[in-house]
């Protein structure tokens, strides 16, 4: 399925999004997001989980992941502990720099757009208003949010990388779910109950991606 409307257009970026100088001038490429899509055979799209710390996203987009490279889908997942390495590594867990976590991420995913891949992100994207920014940067149908709602008692009870003892401990300031605020999709394209087994959670995410059926 190739969507020819779909226009991945880095000409247009929000007013606010003005460079430093004004003396930076855009160059226009040869080919459009739409002609490098059509190589792939695919529509590319944004699929953005977002949950609290061990709610399975980045196990669930691992999974996803995998499934798309059997399917010879191109597609690339940015995880919110091993983007904080690289990208991100100057960043902390105030609300400030969350924000600017995600602005930076919504901006890669727009390359990838542009790219015409389907990239998966895993990071807890506490707020709102943040994740609403990045759908903003997507065309229409572009961005797929996908609510992790694994309830923070579950979470906590697995406490797989041991962060929430140490929340609970007060050795972790701003932990996100315990002295932090997590604000949960108000309207999500998919939410995903991850109490059913993981097979189950893939195959209703694929099933709502821009792919042929498999
Ligand atoms: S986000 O809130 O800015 O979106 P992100 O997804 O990049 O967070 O990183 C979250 C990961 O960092 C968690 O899965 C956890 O492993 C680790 N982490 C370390 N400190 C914190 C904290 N204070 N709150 C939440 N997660 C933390």
């Amino acid at each position: 399925m190739i969507a020819a409307s779909f226009v991945a257009d880095p000409g247009s970026e929000p007013a606010s999004a003005e460079p430093v100088s004004a003396n930076i001038v855009r160059a226009d490429g040869r080919v459009s997001g739409a002609d490098r899509a059509q190589n792939f055979g695919h529509d590319s799209a944004t699929v953005w989980f977002t949950g609290l710390s061990g709610s399975g996203k980045s196990t669930l987009a691992f999974a996803v992941e995998e499934a798309l490279i059997a399917r010879k889908v191109a597609t690339y997942v940015l995880d919110g502990d091993n983007i904080r390495f690289g990208l991100n590594r100057d960043l902390g867990f105030s609300p400030e720099d969350r924000t600017e976590n995600i602005r930076r991420i919504g901006e890669v995913c727009r390359l990838f757009q542009d790219s015409g891949m389907i990239v998966l992100t895993a990071f807890i994207s506490p707020y709102v208003a943040d994740r609403e920014q990045v759908r903003a940067l997507h065309a229409e149908g572009r961005f797929i949010e996908v609510f992790v709602d694994t309830p923070l008692e579950v979470c906590e009870a697995r406490d797989v990388k041991g962060l929430y003892k140490k929340a609970r401990a007060g050795e972790i300031p701003e932990f996100s779910g315990i002295s932090a605020p997590y604000e949960p999709p108000v309207n999500p394209e998919i939410t995903v109950d991850t109490s059913k087994d993981l097979d189950a959670c893939v195959a209703e995410i694929l099933a709502k991606l821009p792919i042929e059926p498999a």
